[in-house]
């Protein structure tokens, strides 16, 4: 589990802007499902966007990748959800692996990267696409992108469901297919975790700051 802090605005990259008022006002914003009112404070991204977001990015990456079989390598754990829907809408023939890797860090900040799964095919000349459910720092695929380009494929993109270009560290990294751009709001839900927690939600929802802040007491973190 690595934590996010964040507040603003969402912004679905090259398509539709909406402003961070719209989106955490929670007179337009969707409600909460009730089971989740408790812990989540707001809908961010609800589970029709993602849907037609997924199905537009498979649309943009068929049209760069045609006539090639895909390498989707997909980085354990908060992917899966995304990887799930967005291999399913992808018209190309594929092949999947994963490497697994986490960051374990206190509190908000990501701490240090650990990789608990190593990648088994090999993309030696191959067409590779790089899944992640979310940029934040960049020091995920600051430290993923070399190993792979090392392993020297025919071309390496990189495809994240989230963006969240103000908490950037490593400024060079950047993914070339981005579903949503994000403010620095906390955020949970479509893979995303707290504590491993939430990645079940159907949607992306804004995370109640007493939960994470009273995770953070009770856990030392
Ligand atoms: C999250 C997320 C990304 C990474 C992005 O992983 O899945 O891989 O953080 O953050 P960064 O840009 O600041 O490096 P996490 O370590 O929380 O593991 P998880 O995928 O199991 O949730």
């Amino acid at each position: 589990m690595k934590t996010n802090m964040e507040n603003g605005g969402l912004k679905m990259v090259g398509r539709v802007h909406q402003s961070p008022s719209s989106i955490l006002n929670p007179q337009s914003s969707p409600r909460v499902p009730s089971r989740w009112r408790k812990e989540v404070e707001g809908v961010l991204i609800t589970d029709a966007q993602l849907a037609r977001r997924v199905k537009s990015l498979a649309r943009e990456i068929e049209k760069d990748f045609r006539g090639r079989e895909l390498v989707v390598v997909s980085l354990l754990n908060g992917t899966v959800i995304f990887l799930a829907d967005l291999i399913r809408q992808l018209n190309l023939p594929l092949r999947l692996d994963f490497i697994g890797v986490s960051s374990y860090g206190s509190g908000t900040e990501s701490g240090e990267l650990v990789f608990t799964k190593e990648l088994r095919l090999d993309v030696r000349g191959r067409d590779v696409l790089l899944v992640d459910d979310i940029l934040d720092t960049g020091k995920t695929l600051g430290r993923v992108l070399p190993k792979l380009r090392a392993l020297q494929p025919r071309r390496l993109k990189t495809c994240v469901l989230l963006d969240k270009p103000s908490r950037r560290v490593e400024k060079k990294v950047r993914a070339d297919y981005v579903g949503f751009e994000i403010p620095d709001v906390f955020v949970v839900g479509y893979g995303l975790d707290f504590a491993e927690r939430y990645r079940n939600l159907p949607f992306v929802g804004v995370l109640r700051p007493q939960i994470y802040k009273t995770f953070s007491t009770a856990d030392g973190h």
